[in-house]
């Protein structure tokens, strides 16, 4: 019998991608909870209760949600405190009221750290500075205590070839302007397909707990030199004198390796998933 899955965000950049994955895996059926753009059938507000019973009301608990909604403006969030609670915990306090049987797997984020050590287990105690990091880690607590099957799923930057840093890095390239890329700045950028790999093996084993996604460890220089090598762009056209002028938040990475091994399979290579990526096209 095929399982019912909620992927809210259906009209984001993760939940649009894992919508049409889960969709080709004939064990699934999926439901796409849209935002409130309103793009799918099921679109509105989930920091409503209203909407939130309308979906249960007509669909029943699912058996998972993957829950991808949420607010991701770093920047923006900053100074709109009140806007990062609703957006990344209240949701979740509402999706896990209403729908409490279901296997709730929650995007956290590299975030929940504070960047200043990096390389990152699952057994790290959190430290965020962001008012983003703070509103996710505040939904992550409401998890450990009140869902008994939840998935609190930490990854870092998710990227293919539209993901902003490197769909900027494309376009400028193609008109052969350098790029400034920050050499002090690391993180674990993981490859979409890889990342729906992994949340397809946490459903799979129903994997509960705190669980890192994230790819290989690198500055946001190494990135863009591989992603050059792959495309064929002259190596001059990344410019790597770029670094941080304060000691600001600089290395957000995440040791993935425990996680991935749980799940039989091993931190993704960046080489690898950029070459994979390129040669789809
Ligand atoms: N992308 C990454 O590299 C990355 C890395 C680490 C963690 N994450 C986490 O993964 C999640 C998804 O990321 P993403 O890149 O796919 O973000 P995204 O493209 O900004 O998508 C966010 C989605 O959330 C929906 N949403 C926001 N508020 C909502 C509300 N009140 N009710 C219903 N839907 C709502 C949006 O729909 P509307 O705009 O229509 O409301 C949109 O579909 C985020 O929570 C982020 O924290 C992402």
């Amino acid at each position: 019998m095929s399982r019912t899955i909620w992927v809210t965000g259906a009209s984001g950049y993760i939940g649009s991608y894992l919508v049409d994955a889960f969709s080709n895996n004939k064990g699934f059926h999926i439901i796409p909870i849209g935002g409130r753009s309103g793009h799918s059938n099921w679109s509105g507000d989930l920091t409503s209760d209203d909407f939130v019973c309308q979906l249960v009301t007509r669909n029943g608990i699912p058996d998972i949600i993957i829950h991808c909604a949420g607010n991701k403006n770093v920047k923006w969030l900053e100074s709109n405190n009140k806007q990062a609670r609703t957006d990344n915990a209240e949701m979740v306090v509402n999706l896990c009221r209403l729908a409490p049987t279901a296997h709730f797997i929650f995007i956290s984020t590299d975030h929940v750290f504070d960047g200043m050590q990096g390389f990152y287990k699952e057994s790290h105690r959190p430290n965020p500075h962001t008012v983003y990091g703070k509103s996710k880690y505040l939904a992550e607590r409401y998890l450990r205590r009140h869902s008994k099957k939840a998935t609190i799923v930490r990854t870092s930057a998710v990227f293919d070839r539209y993901a902003a840093f490197p769909a900027m890095l494309l376009s400028a390239w193609s008109e052969n302007k350098v790029v400034s890329c920050f050499s002090d700045v690391f993180y674990s950028p993981l490859y979409l397909p890889c990342f729906y790999d992994g949340l397809a093996a946490i459903i799979d084993k129903v994997h509960l707990g705190t669980v890192h996604l994230g790819g290989e460890r690198c500055s946001r220089v190494e990135f863009a030199q591989k992603l050059a090598n792959v495309a064929g762009i002259s190596s001059s056209l990344v410019d790597t004198s770029r670094s941080l002028s304060s000691n600001d938040i600089y290395d957000l990475s995440l040791d993935s390796t425990a996680s991935w091994n749980s799940l039989g399979m091993t931190t993704p290579q960046l080489s690898r998933s950029l070459l994979d990526m390129w040669s789809i096209g």
